[in-house]
């Protein structure tokens, strides 16, 4: 295989300035080299039609060949992160009935609780931290709602998720794996105590039941333990991004909170758009087990392709005036990637969008304005994105 290596042609996974931005870059690439060969042999994939087509295929398997890197991910090794269909669609069964649309309108009651409670404790100034108030705390204990556990401290999860996103990065420092790998002992080690504190005091959520199929042995102590992780780490950072992000879209875009505020029936297109513009997670790697064909580039089974969310969530083939926050976009052009596609798409999908609309309702009925004040702080690598803070004004 040929390494392109024309000028441009690569992503700066690395670089700083690529990290803080890397929609100009998408951008160019998109454009100029829609698939190349990376460096490491890993194949990146940008345009919108391709990621939607070749992202989806059977042959697009989640599970890296063996002799691939061995990661801090392998703490995972027994989750949805980690098989394909068929063994992928049993363990999916586990979750996917605790986030019906249905059981979604219950538990979005208490994400409704719990980020009033966080603007009736806003002082006089009108300021808060959309980030760690208004995303990560009503989102994370929501989902401990979900899974049945007491309401905990979100910021050390948040964290520990990070540091194993981080280890994702294409360009993985030692110290990056390292503290990928400590993020997951953490986390583990929190979900362990969760589950012994449940064998002593069972109760009726989602935890539950993982240890209930556990005993019924149709899963194994470990898969639960995994699966507990899982969900509990990803029920407050990606939707407080989605959140952080909205809030910033609407103190720059008064127009559009205005719409929010005065027209319930544009609310899902304005969070779609949202999280079109916004990716928390900017690509999904696969490893075809066939050889496959993508724009007359041929792709060996076995290699690394990176599909890149972010890129293709802004090809203005898909989207006109890509750039421009719209959601007043036809309904058929507005399906974008950030979810992700397939059998992997995210299992917190309809509880994320659903808790998305409780939080800025609440916003919307008690203010008029939203003002971005002092600095954001953020964790940006090549694969995600995460606030630390961002503090805004309400009135
Ligand atoms: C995939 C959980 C929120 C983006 C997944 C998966 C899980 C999950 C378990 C793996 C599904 C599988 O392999 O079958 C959650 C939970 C969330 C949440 C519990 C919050 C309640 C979000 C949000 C976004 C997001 C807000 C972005 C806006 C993704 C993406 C994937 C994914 C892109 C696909 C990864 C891939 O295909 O490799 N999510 N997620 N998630 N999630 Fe989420």
């Amino acid at each position: 295989t040929i390494i392109d290596d024309a000028p441009g042609a690569q992503l700066p996974w690395g670089d700083p300035g690529f990290r803080l931005d890397p929609y100009p870059l998408y951008a160019r690439v998109r454009e100029e080299h829609p698939v190349y060969q990376d460096d490491d042999g890993a194949w990146v994939v940008s345009r919108y039609d391709d990621v939607m087509h070749f992202g989806k295929l059977p042959i697009m398997s989640i599970v890296e060949p063996a002799d691939g890197a061995i990661g801090p991910w392998t703490a995972m090794a027994n989750t949805v992160l980690s098989h394909d269909p068929p063994a992928h669609t049993g363990l999916r069964r586990h979750s996917n009935k605790w986030f019906t649309p249905k059981l979604v309108k219950e538990w979005v009651k208490y994400t409704a609780q719990a980020v009033n409670e966080a603007l009736d404790s806003i002082g006089e100034d009108g300021v808060i931290d959309a980030h760690v108030d208004l995303g990560t705390i009503p989102t994370h204990n929501t989902m401990c709602r979900v899974m049945g556990l007491p309401d905990d401290d979100p910021i050390p999860a948040v964290e520990a998720i990070a540091d194993a996103v981080n280890a994702l990065s294409a360009v993985p420092t030692p110290e990056d794996i390292d503290r990928g790998v400590r993020g997951f002992e953490y986390m583990l080690e929190r979900a362990q105590r969760m589950v012994d504190e449940k064998r002593k005091n069972p109760g009726e959520g989602m935890a539950d039941a993982l240890l209930a199929a556990v005993d019924r042995g149709e899963l194994s102590e470990r898969a639960a333990l995994e699966t507990i992780t899982v969900f509990w780490a990803s029920g407050g950072s990606n939707p407080a991004y989605l959140i952080t992000t909205g809030m910033e879209e609407f103190a720059r875009h008064p127009e559009v909170f205005h719409a929010y505020k005065s027209d319930p029936s544009v609310r899902s297109a304005i969070i779609n758009e949202i999280v079109r513009l916004h990716p928390p997670e900017l690509s999904f790697p696969r490893f075809p087990t066939e050889d496959v064909e993508i724009r007359g580039h041929r792709i060996p089974a076995g290699s690394q392709i990176r599909f890149m969310i972010g890129a293709a969530n802004r090809d203005p083939e898909a989207f006109e005036h890509p750039e421009v926050f719209d959601y007043r976009r036809p309904p058929g052009a507005s399906m974008n990637l950030s979810f992700g596609i397939g059998p992997h798409s995210c299992a917190g999908q309809v509880i994320s969008r659903a808790e998305a609309e409780v939080i800025f309702t609440a916003i919307a009925e008690r203010y008029d304005h939203v003002e971005l004040v002092g600095e954001a702080t953020h964790l940006y690598t090549d694969r995600a994105r995460f606030f630390v803070s961002r503090p805004i004004k309400l009135s």
